[in-house]
């Protein structure tokens, strides 16, 4: 007899006899019979027992999660009974043998409930959360897409080389995690960041087009869309041009969508980072809906509002918001808004509501009909809807405004998770100033080309210089960064200088990857793009703990594991590791 999957009987198989193994996802007692839903990875089934089958003894004692193999024969519901929810639905399995392979405890939570757990427990007894349907779904999905993935840059004549995880450290912007070396007393390797400086040796090498479906580790502050250990999907390219690197990274993500979601993606939308940054105060628009801001500085030009005065005379900006509907919105509901709008970083918030008898405003003094009807104009606001508008300092007023942009986004329902807004930003600035350090770091990293024809600005006026650089948003997420490398090592070697870099830090840090540039490299670009991110935006959640199996928590534990945990005294002593007592620390 055929073992089946639990999601594989349909109407056709009626009358067959059928084996399946799985655990008792739910069980009820009904008119006699005992109906249990069978569950594995591929579905649910429903198996009955009869009280005249010997099996129904043992039944009768069967609870959640048990783990079962029965054999029985296969037929239609009754007519009314059938369950159409369930691609089984329109059969059962009316069971002769029951073998009970091994039973649970009774679980700390039910595996069979749709709504999250609570998170502390979800990740501690995490086998037990992985065999919901749900997570069992999101990871065949993300299964998925690595395979489109691997398949798309397979026929596209890249291979995978794999990179190692005991390196010297490649600096992404985070710390490293180390790893300290037995052999090598007081030395340490470094986890790899990304495989970025052995990709671009895989082009000095001569591989010419490399894919990698590369595990990173990077020791940095948590969030909902970050994790210490992710996986990227890594890429790079010898003699290509920005513009054949976007066109592979785009077309592979057009391939994915279509394979794995049955979703044709349009072209993506291509803007600049200046032009991102004045329209949606972001370099990650989402772009699922428009509402973009607009600066209105100028219709204040001679306010006497000491809050707009004060930050435009200080080369500050007024940058408002259209919010649709929030005329609606009581006095009460706007003070909410308002407090909000500090939390995202608001020195303060001004209000209009465009109500059917004039404009009001939390200014009203200074904010009148005139002001507001030039504000609706360039903002396309209508009758009903609110103005939000921020004044501050220029980047910072548009950084807030955009904040807001996603606030009222999520408000007015427009953030919807199943649809796929992407976009190309392009034309970085090379450097940002670090906020750590106030001094200026890459805004990618260092091995990132200037603009074509903008070198000479290293020496002059660096801040102004832009890079090679181009990220991946969709939905408001950066999905990727990549950008055309630096093939000179005379350049190489000047970007460090003008990062402060002596030329011992140099040759520690970086020798030997310059001494590769020196041996006829070729010219090189690529991109990585974020693997968790992109199955959680497909799968539709908010969360990378919905899509990686064994995720860590917000302050990087494992829960489940207990990890990190204390070495032994003899792993230290071997690793000429000695950690100071507790009171000491
Ligand atoms: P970058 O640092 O931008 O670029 O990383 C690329 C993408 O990786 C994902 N990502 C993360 N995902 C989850 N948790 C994290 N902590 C995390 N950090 C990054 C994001 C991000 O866009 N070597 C370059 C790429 C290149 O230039 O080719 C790099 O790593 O989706």
């Amino acid at each position: 007899m055929k073992r089946r999957s639990c999601g594989a009987l349909r109407a056709s198989d009626d009358g067959a006899r059928a084996e399946l193994c799985g655990w008792v996802h739910r069980r009820r007692d009904h008119g006699g019979l005992i109906f249990i839903d069978l569950r594995d990875r591929d579905g649910i089934t429903q198996i009955v027992f009869d009280p005249q089958h010997t099996a129904f003894g043992d039944a009768e004692h069967l609870r959640n999660e048990d783990v079962l193999r029965v054999r029985g024969r296969v037929r239609k519901r009754p007519e009314g009974t059938e369950n159409a929810k369930l691609a089984t639905g329109a059969v059962e399995v009316a069971v002769d043998e029951l073998e009970i392979l091994n039973r649970s405890q009774v679980p700390p939570f039910q595996v069979n409930l749709d709504e999250n757990p609570e998170e502390s427990l979800r990740l501690e007894y995490r086998y037990l959360d992985l065999r919901r349907p749900r997570m069992q779904r999101n990871l065949t999905i993300r299964h998925r897409i690595i395979k489109a993935m691997r398949d798309f840059f397979d026929e596209h004549e890249f291979i995978e080389i794999e990179t190692p995880m005991l390196i010297k450290g490649t600096p992404e912007g985070a710390r490293d995690y180390l790893v300290p070396s037995r052999l090598y007393p007081g030395t340490f390797y470094a986890l790899p960041q990304s495989p970025q400086l052995l990709k671009q040796i895989c082009m000095i090498a001569g591989f010419g087009r490399y894919m990698q479906i590369a595990r990173c580790m990077r020791d940095e502050d948590l969030r909902s869309d970050r994790q210490p250990e992710f996986t990227q999907l890594d890429v790079e390219m010898s003699f290509s041009s920005q513009e054949e690197v976007l066109e592979v990274m785009e077309s592979c993500m057009h391939f994915v969508w279509k394979r794995v979601l049955g979703v044709e993606l349009a072209p993506f939308p291509r803007m600049g980072f200046a032009y991102a940054m004045e329209r949606y105060g972001t370099d990650k628009p989402d772009l699922r809906f428009g509402l973009e801001l607009a600066r209105v500085g100028d219709l204040f030009a001679s306010t006497e509002f000491a809050v707009f005065a004060s930050a435009l005379s200080g080369g500050g900006e007024v940058v408002a918001v259209r919010y649709p509907g929030g005329a609606a919105l009581s006095r009460r509901e706007f003070d909410a808004l308002v407090d909000e709008a500090k939390h995202l970083g608001a020195k303060g918030m001004v209000w209009v509501a465009l109500g059917s008898d004039g404009a009001k405003s939390s200014a009203q003094r200074f904010v009148g009909e005139e002001h507001a009807k030039s504000i609706a104009q360039r903002l396309g606001a209508e009758r009903g809807d609110a103005l939000l508008l921020f004044a501050d300092e220029r980047d910072a007023a548009f950084a807030v405004a955009g904040k807001m942009r996603s606030e009222v986004g999520r408000r007015c329902g427009l953030r919807r998770n199943d649809a796929f807004a992407f976009c190309w930003v392009t034309d970085f600035p090379y450097l940002e100033i670090d906020e750590e350090t106030g001094k200026p770091t890459p805004a990618h990293h260092p091995f990132t080309a200037p603009a074509e024809g903008e070198w000479d600005l290293i020496e002059r006026d660096p801040l102004r210089m832009r890079a090679q650089h181009y990220d991946m948003v969709l939905n408001g997420y950066e999905l990727g960064s990549g950008s055309i490398r630096i093939h000179k090592p005379e350049l190489q070697r000047r970007i460090f200088e003008m990062l402060g870099m002596s030329r011992e830090q140099v040759e520690e840090q970086f020798g030997f990857f310059v001494r590769a540039l020196d041996y006829g490299a070729p010219p090189h670009g690529g991109m990585a793009l974020g693997i968790d991110r992109i199955a959680m935006i497909a799968c539709g959640e908010e969360n990378l703990h919905e899509v990686i199996a064994f995720p860590k928590t917000q302050t990087a534990r494992d829960l489940m594991m207990d990890a990190p945990s204390p070495a032994s005294e003899k792993q230290l002593r071997e690793l000429h590791l000695s950690v100071p007592k507790k009171k000491e620390r």
